[in-house]
Parts: structure tokens; C-alpha cells; sequence
């Protein structure tokens, strides 16, 4: 019999592979031959840990499961016609995942993360083998046709990025996976390493062929130690099977690559910071221009994308970018992979077109909070990103939509707030946030993160508001318009948000400073 148990770090977290030793010793017990498959997670945090079990009528899944429970699976849940009260059918039956439309995600917790075989029999390494019979230009086309933007926050075109480094003229150019997911909320990039890293070494192999780069490392952030052996691994499987080194797939063209672990600092995931880190320097942010694409790593022209933009690649070479650009609204194509947490019922993965709103996330995937009180603020896009108030729930998942409400899709975390949450801390806390993390490179943000913290303390305690409010106004303004980075340029998002939604918690009454 064969049986599903994620080890992604979620799932660990929540118990899986205390279930998976269980299993295997109930098994022995009972002198059953059981086959426990590592897979990653499916993204249902809620569910787990759960097992999926092979039957005839396809995987049907049990969770979420307690020690205790392993032994009665044996007794009832195992067993063909025997019902079980954890049985969970399908997992493709349940509206979590039956109203996704999981195009990166399509393999994630289906697939033996190492295993080669179990990829290409789910559709692995169809797309570089498009890309093999493709020109670098024609392949750098259609990621443009796909209208694909950065999945890591900006929202810049992948294919446009791609078309720089192409026409750049050098003897080396580089691939380099931003792998340092350090927004609040957000695990999707960490998901998808562990639960299908080749779907990531086969993006970056195309995008090498693409733009004329032989070499590519993935920068994965210290916090994820599983993620970074799973990648390791894979490469190392990925180089042994001739899918990786001197002759990609046996066509004669040239990809290695490198996983790498990062410095353990937020700004790391900027992209000239992380370029600095990985050629062994500290993370300090580069003045652009020029940009990374002309002038990157070790001086040469580089492609820095995020995890999701690459892992994505081998989709849209299998299926066409205009199979991709189908998916969407506005200049926002293809699927977002949405990461639901903080104070929600069912926080998760979920992978949707662009267009959906907010409150379908939150409300109808997310069952609202989990303390089952009112929702009063949702941070989309991270630490940087905007809080809004629950009245502005049918806002849609679009770069465009939330941009015009002062706010940004970022990495696309959502962080769900009920109404215990006060937004004057949390406006404080930008500043503390950005305090502690800015690389202190440039005055307005090294400086200011400082002074914000100082004058938030100052407004929350109802210390001379009127003249607090104008100060921090105006330091907002400056970090905006004079930070080097969005590090200290993004900063003032959270906090000016905060203050535009919910002016009640800016109050002028006197309070305990943080
Ligand atoms: P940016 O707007 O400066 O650049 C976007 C990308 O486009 C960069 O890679 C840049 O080099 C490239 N680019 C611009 N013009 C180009 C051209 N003509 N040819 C080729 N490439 C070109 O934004 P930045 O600073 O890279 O990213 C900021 C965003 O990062 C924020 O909006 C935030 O949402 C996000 N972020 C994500 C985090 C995460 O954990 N994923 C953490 C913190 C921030
Ligand atoms: Fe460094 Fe902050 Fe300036 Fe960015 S904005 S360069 S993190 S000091």
C-alpha cells in the first residue's frame, strides 16, 4: 500500500512526520508492506498533517490526524468500503482546491519532490524541450506573449527583463533565482522549492537558454534549511540524469547551477543586495542604474528572478504564453499564488487568477477569522504592503487595482487582522521594522525608520498631536521620494495606510508607549 505525507516545513510544524513514524511502525506491527512517499504540501494547512492513500478510485485523504489517530486508519480508514471519521475524500474535491486554478502549483504535493521519474511523468522538462527547438529570442517571446510579471513584488515584465540580458553583449551572464522570501505571510516561494524543485531548475535552465547564460545559483534565505537541502539535492540529481551540465538534455547547450545560503537579512532579497551577498560581500543595496540586467553578478548582465516567475516558465514554453495570458485582468495575466495567513480560519495556498477579490480569499477560502470575531484590517503584499479596512474587501487581486489605492500586491501574503488589532502599533511597527532591517546605506530610511519610531511613541502616547501628525506626514514624504531602495521607500505604505483607514486608533487620547 502506498501512502502521501508532506515534509514541507509547514507540515513538520504541524506534525506530519511524527504521523509518517507512526505509520511505518503501526505498519510493521501488523506485517503490512507500506510505502510512505515524502511528497510537499498541497497548501491545506488547516487539513494537516494529513495522509493520502492510493486506491483505486485515485488518493483519498485523512487529516487532520492526531498520534492517536494513526492505529484506527488501519482499522477502518485503510480499508476499501470502511469509513472513517477523518476520511476526506479527494483532495481535489474540496473547495479549497477544486476552485484553484494551480498552474505553478499544479504538482505540489502530488510529486515526489526527488524524484526525476515522478516529475516528467506529471509533464516535467516538457517545456525545455520546447525550448531546445526554440531561438533565444522566439523563447524570450513567448514568456513576453505569456504577459508574465515578477511574482516576487514589483510586478516588472519577466519577458521584457529577459529581452535586456539577451541583447546585453558579454562573455558570461547569469541566471539568479531570488530565493530570500522574507515578506510577512509568505511561503509560496518555500512551498514550491520543496515540493517541486525541478519545476524551478527547469524554469532557470530555459531561462539560461534563453538570454545566452551558462550558469545560474539560487539565493535561498537561511530560515529555510529544508528548502535549501531539497534544492541541493535536486541539482545534484537534476546534474547525475544530464538535465544539468555541459549538455543540457543531450542538445550540446550548457546550464549549471548552485543553490546557495543567504546572509540572513531581510534586505538580502533585494535584488543589487543579494547580488553583493552572493559574491560574498555584506547585503548592501547598489545605486541602480545600471541595472542587474546589464550590469549584475560579477559585473556581468543577469537575469534576477523570483522563485515563482521561474518555476512558472516551464508552463508557459509546455503550453504557449498565450495559454497563460488567458488567466487575468488588465496588464495583470496568468495566476497569483495567494498566501492566506494571520488571524483566518483557513490559511493557505491558493493559486487564482488575477481578478479575484479579496474577499472571495479571505471570506470564501479563508472561512473568515479564526478568532470568529469582525475583520478589521487585511496587509496585502507583506511588511510593506497596505493594511485595508474590511469595507474595502471587493478590492480585486490586480497590480493596477491596488495601486491606485495606495496600496501593492507585492508577493501576494495576505495577512488577515480582527478587530483586537490596534493600527497605531502596527504603523509603529513599520518603522521598528524597517529600523531593524534597513541596510543603512542612505539617510532618509537608516535615519528615518528611527525618528518614526520616535514620533509614533510620541502620537501614540498623545504627546502635541497636532505637530506629531505633520512630522510624520512630512517623514513619510521624505522616505518616500529620497530612500535608495523600497526598503525605506515602501516604508511609509503601512504607516500612511494605517492612519488614512482607521484614524480612530491615531486618536489624541493618552496612552501607554509601547
Ligand atoms: P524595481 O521596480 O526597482 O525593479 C523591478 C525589477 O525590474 C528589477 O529586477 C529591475 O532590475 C528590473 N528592471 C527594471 N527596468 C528594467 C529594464 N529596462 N530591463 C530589465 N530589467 C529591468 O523593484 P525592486 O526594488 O526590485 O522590488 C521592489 C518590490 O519588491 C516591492 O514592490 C515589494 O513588493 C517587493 N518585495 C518582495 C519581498 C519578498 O519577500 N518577495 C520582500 C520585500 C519587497
Ligand atoms: Fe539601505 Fe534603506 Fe537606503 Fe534601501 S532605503 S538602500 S535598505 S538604507
Amino acid at each position: 500500500m502506498k501512502v502521501f505525507v508532506s515534509s514541507d516545513t509547514a507540515s513538520l510544524a504541524l506534525g506530519s512526520r511524527r504521523i509518517a513514524a507512526l505509520l511505518a511502525e503501526e505498519a510493521s506491527r501488523r506485517g503490512l508492506a507500506l510505502d510512505i512517499v515524502s511528497t510537499g504540501s498541497r497548501g491545506l494547512f488547516w487539513l494537516e498533517p494529513l495522509v493520502e492513500v492510493e486506491t483505486g478510485e485515485g488518493r483519498v485523504a485523512y487529516g487532520p490526524l492526531e498520534p492517536d489517530d494513526v492505529a484506527g486508519l488501519f482499522e477502518a480508514g485503510f480499508q476499501e468500503g470502511k469509513e472513517h471519521p477523518l476520511r476526506l475524500g479527494q483532495l481535489e474535491d474540496q473547495p479549497y482546491l477544486a476552485r484553484q486554478t494551480r498552474r505553478t502549483f499544479a504538482r505540489c504535493g502530488i510529486v515526489d519532490p526527488l524524484s526525476l521519474a515522478d516529475y516528467q511523468a506529471h509533464g516535467g522538462y516538457s517545456g525545455l524541450e520546447r525550448a531546445l527547438l526554440l531561438e533565444p529570442l522566439a523563447i524570450v517571446d513567448e514568456v513576453k506573449l505569456s504577459g508574465m510579471r515578477g511574482r516576487g513584488g514589483a510586478g516588472f515584465p519577466t519577458g521584457i527583463k529577459w529581452n535586456t540580458v539577451l541583447h546585453a553583449e558579454a562573455d558570461q551572464k547569469y541566471i539568479v533565482c531570488n530565493a530570500d522570501e522574507g515578506d510577512s505571510g509568505t511561503f509560496a516561494d518555500r512551498m514550491l522549492m520543496e515540493g517541486d524543485p525541478f519545476a524551478l531548475i527547469e524554469g532557470m535552465t530555459i531561462a539560461g537558454l534563453a538570454v545566452g547564460a551558462t550558469k545560474g545559483f539560487i539565493y535561498i534565505r537561511s530560515e529555510y534549511p529544508h528548502a535549501y537541502r531539497t534544492m541541493t539535492e535536486a541539482i545534484r540529481v537534476a546534474t547525475e540524469a544530464g538535465c544539468l551540465g555541459s549538455s543540457v538534455l543531450g542538445s550540446g547547450r550548457a546550464f549549471t547551477l548552485e543553490a546557495r545560503l543567504g546572509a540572513g537579512a531581510y534586505i538580502c532579497g533585494e535584488e543589487t543586495s543579494l547580488l553583493e551577498s552572493l559574491e560574498g560581500k555584506r547585503g548592501m543595496v547598489r545605486a541602480k542604474p545600471p541595472l542587474p540586467a546589464v550590469h549584475g553578478l560579477f559585473g556581468r548582465p543577469t537575469v534576477v528572478n523570483n522563485v515563482l516567475s521561474l518555476a512558472t516558465v516551464p508552463w508557459i514554453l509546455t503550453h504557449g504564453g498565450q495559454a497563460y495570458a488567458d488567466f487575468g485582468m488588465g496588464r495583470s495575466r496568468g495566476t497569483l499564488p495567494v498566501q492566506l495567513a494571520g488571524n483566518v480560519k483557513r490559511g493557505g495556498l491558493i493559486e487564482l487568477a488575477f481578478g479575484t477579490t479579496l474577499r472571495e480569499v479571505i471570506e470564501d477560502f479563508g472561512g473568515g477569522t479564526a478568532t470568529g470575531r469582525p475583520i478589521k484590517a487585511v496587509q496585502v503584499g507583506g511588511p510593506l504592503g497596505a493594511y485595508f479596512p474590511a469595507s474595502m474587501l471587493d478590492l480585486p487581486l490586480d497590480y493596477e487595482a491596488l495601486a491606485a489605492e495606495k496600496g501593492l500586491l507585492g508577493h501576494g501574503g495576505i495577512v488577515v487582522f480582527d478587530d483586537s488589532v490596534d493600527l497605531s502599533r502596527q504603523a509603529r511597527f513599520a518603522f521598528e521594522f524597517c529600523a531593524a532591517e534597513s541596510c543603512g546605506k542612505c539617510t532618509p530610511c537608516r535615519v528615518g525608520a528611527v525618528r518614526g519610531v520616535e514620533v509614533m511613541d510620541r502620537i501614540i502616547a498623545g504627546i502635541e498631536p497636532e505637530k506629531n501628525f505633520t512630522v510624520l506626514e512630512d517623514l513619510c514624504t521624505l522616505m518616500t521620494d529620497a530612500s535608495l531602495c523600497a526598503m525605506g521607500g515602501l516604508t511609509p505604505v503601512p504607516v500612511m495606510s494605517a492612519l488614512t483607514h482607521f484614524p480612530e486608533d491615531f486618536d489624541t487620547v493618552p496612552r501607554t508607549p509601547a
